[in-house]
């Protein structure tokens, strides 16, 4: 009983340091949950596919990249790669949602961050803001998040009666589940009947076309079908956060125009040894130059942090 408070505190530790990073981001175009999230109910243009199993608790992350900034759903597993929905990596990479501008590209360097569960909530279209699991399809996470007490999915949790994430089986009903009377949730029709269900599709934006389809069928439809999906609420960047990453990007030009400077300097010296004033002009025009860029790239730096708070939106 002594030891707990040392464990919890090194777990709090552990947890702390592991919380936030860089990864090398990449486009992922079709959706899908390892735990059966239902993509009918959550917004699936801001999903992370990141490598280690899906959490109870560690559900809610941030994605940034030159000051701006999404929050993803953590809700499936990748083989190894840090993919995003193509939606999500385009914003950050371009500034444009992927039906607007799509973009090709590969892993690129983004910062991401871990959020409580709640900083997600917008992203989550159930009516009482529960995470939508399917019934017949999600019960080994439900089971084991309900035994880690107080987790966040453990009490946040709707199931229902659709099989598939891309909710195209099923019937669109909530099942209750009671573990004291059944380990298998109670629907109003037979769980895991798998009718057909065209109510709700889920659309994809493929890559790198743009193109939105149907999840179930694959058919192509006009882009504005998930217009209203694609955007999504401010970045998790303070103010002063950008502030900071536009002094330390500015700090970083500065010591390579530095760096390039002495270079180039030790360069002139080197072939025009003999001509002591031409050196010296060199050597004046090197610094002007460095004094001169960091300031502009410095106020650049600030100004698009504030430009980008309200952008994105569409
Ligand atoms: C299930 O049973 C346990 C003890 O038998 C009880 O504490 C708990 O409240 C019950 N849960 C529900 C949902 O009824
Ligand atoms: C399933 O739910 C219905 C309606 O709430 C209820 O009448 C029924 O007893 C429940 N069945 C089980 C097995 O819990």
């Amino acid at each position: 009983m002594r030891a707990l408070p040392f464990i919890t505190l090194s777990t709090l530790t552990l947890r702390a340091s592991a919380s936030s990073g860089a990864v090398w981001a990449t486009p992922h175009d079709s959706y899908s949950s390892s735990i059966g999230v239902l993509g009918c109910k959550i917004n699936t243009n801001r999903v992370a596919y990141w490598p280690g199993s899906v959490d109870c608790n560690n559900v809610c992350v941030s994605l940034s990249y030159q000051g701006r900034s999404v929050k993803l759903l953590r809700i499936d597993q990748s083989g190894g790669a840090h993919d995003v929905s193509y939606d999500a990596w385009n914003y950050l990479y371009t500034g444009y949602s992927a039906t607007q501008k799509p973009t090709a590209g590969g892993a690129v360097a983004m910062e991401y961050q871990e959020l409580a569960p709640e900083e997600c909530k917008e992203l989550i279209h159930t009516d009482d803001g529960k995470i939508p699991l399917s019934a017949a399809n999600s019960m080994n996470f439900v089971a084991s998040c309900l035994a880690q007490q107080g987790s966040w999915v453990g009490s946040n949790y709707g199931l229902y009666n659709i099989i598939d994430s891309i909710c195209s089986m099923g019937f669109n009903e909530k099942c209750s589940l009671d573990l004291n009377v059944s380990n298998q949730p109670n629907c109003s029709h037979m769980l895991g009947l798998q009718d057909k269900l065209t109510t709700q599709p889920v659309y994809n934006i493929k890559y790198p076309t743009g193109d939105v389809v149907e999840a179930g069928t694959g058919q192509v439809v006009p882009s504005s079908t998930v217009s209203g999906s694609v955007g999504t609420k401010k970045g998790g960047l303070s103010p002063s956060a950008k502030a900071r990453i536009g002094v330390g990007v500015s700090l970083g030009v500065l010591a390579l125009l530095v760096v390039a400077g002495f270079w180039c300097w030790k360069k002139r010296r080197g072939t025009a040894a003999q001509q002591s004033t031409q050196v010296e002009d060199g050597l004046r025009r090197e610094d002007s130059t460095s004094s001169a860029e960091p300031i502009s790239s410095v106020t650049k730096g600030l100004d698009y942090g504030s430009d980008e708070t309200g952008k994105e939106t569409w």
